[in-house]
């Protein structure tokens, strides 16, 4: 089935605007429940429909709703209302420099998505804590457009520890970010493809501090980010999910 409807999840307005504002994406209201704080900006490029979802504002720390929690509920409510037949989890995010990772780099993922912060030492749980929700293969879409891939990992804090570092280490992950799993386990869930693009605005491995480098580069990878999408979502002109990897 030839792909017409992508929907692209994202958490932060000043990663979201300038992709709204190049697409002219227009809101559409009344999508979901009144008391959510989600929104839908509707567009297309070609003939292809594109929905953004954006998480909105928090209302009692009024900043905006990263991380797993508003992406899971996102993600479902994405699914349930607006059909989709591909999701993108897009954002900016931490790259790991000794695995290839440069500032303003796009990586899209690969391989499977899992956290490197959700720690259940006891049965079986480890496994479950760590997961692994697969990506679908966009192979094809990174050697045409050029872009990087890599796997990504998924924590709920912007802040790197060290046993977070070991474990993203201990997978060779190359992005880390903070919602793509949580969007893969509900994809895996209602059987939607999903994969992720995501620039990187600070080095896991870099000199400075993470929030540093994080608001030093968030508005270049924001706006590699918006071009990226686009020639992602352009490239799906006129393609199945299966022709997005190279030929085997
Ligand atoms: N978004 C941007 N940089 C990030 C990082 N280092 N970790 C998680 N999310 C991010």
């Amino acid at each position: 089935m030839v792909i017409k409807n992508i929907a692209v999840i994202m958490a932060m307005m000043d990663e979201a605007k300038p992709l709204i504002d190049n697409l002219i994406l227009t809101e559409q209201f009344d999508m979901f429940h009144k008391q959510l704080p989600f929104k839908v900006f509707t567009g297309k490029i070609d003939n292809l429909n594109v929905d953004l979802i954006w998480n909105g504002i928090d209302s009692k720390y009024n900043v905006d709703n990263v991380a797993t929690q508003p992406a899971t509920l996102a993600t479902y409510l994405a699914i349930t209302n607006l059909n989709p037949d591909i999701i993108i989890s897009a954002g900016t995010a931490g790259g790991v420099a000794k695995r290839g990772a440069e500032i303003g780099d796009i990586y899209l993922s690969c391989g499977v998505f899992r956290y490197h912060d959700r720690r259940i030492p006891y049965t079986n749980f480890p496994e479950y804590g760590v997961g692994s929700y697969p990506s679908v293969d966009v192979s094809s879409i990174a050697r045409d457009l050029n872009f990087k891939l890599g796997e990504v990992s998924t924590g709920n804090s912007l802040e790197l520890i060290e046993r977070d570092f070991e474990i993203i280490e201990s997978h060779q992950s190359v992005v880390k970010d903070m919602e793509a799993a949580a969007i893969a386990w509900v994809c895996r869930l209602l059987g939607i493809p999903m994969f992720a693009v995501k620039a990187i605005v600070d080095l896991l491995d870099g000199e400075k501090a993470t929030h540093e480098q994080f608001s030093e580069y968030l508005s270049l990878g924001s706006s590699n980010l918006k071009q990226a999408i686009i020639d992602v979502i352009a490239y799906c002109k006129g393609k199945t999910v299966a022709d997005l990897a190279l030929p085997r």
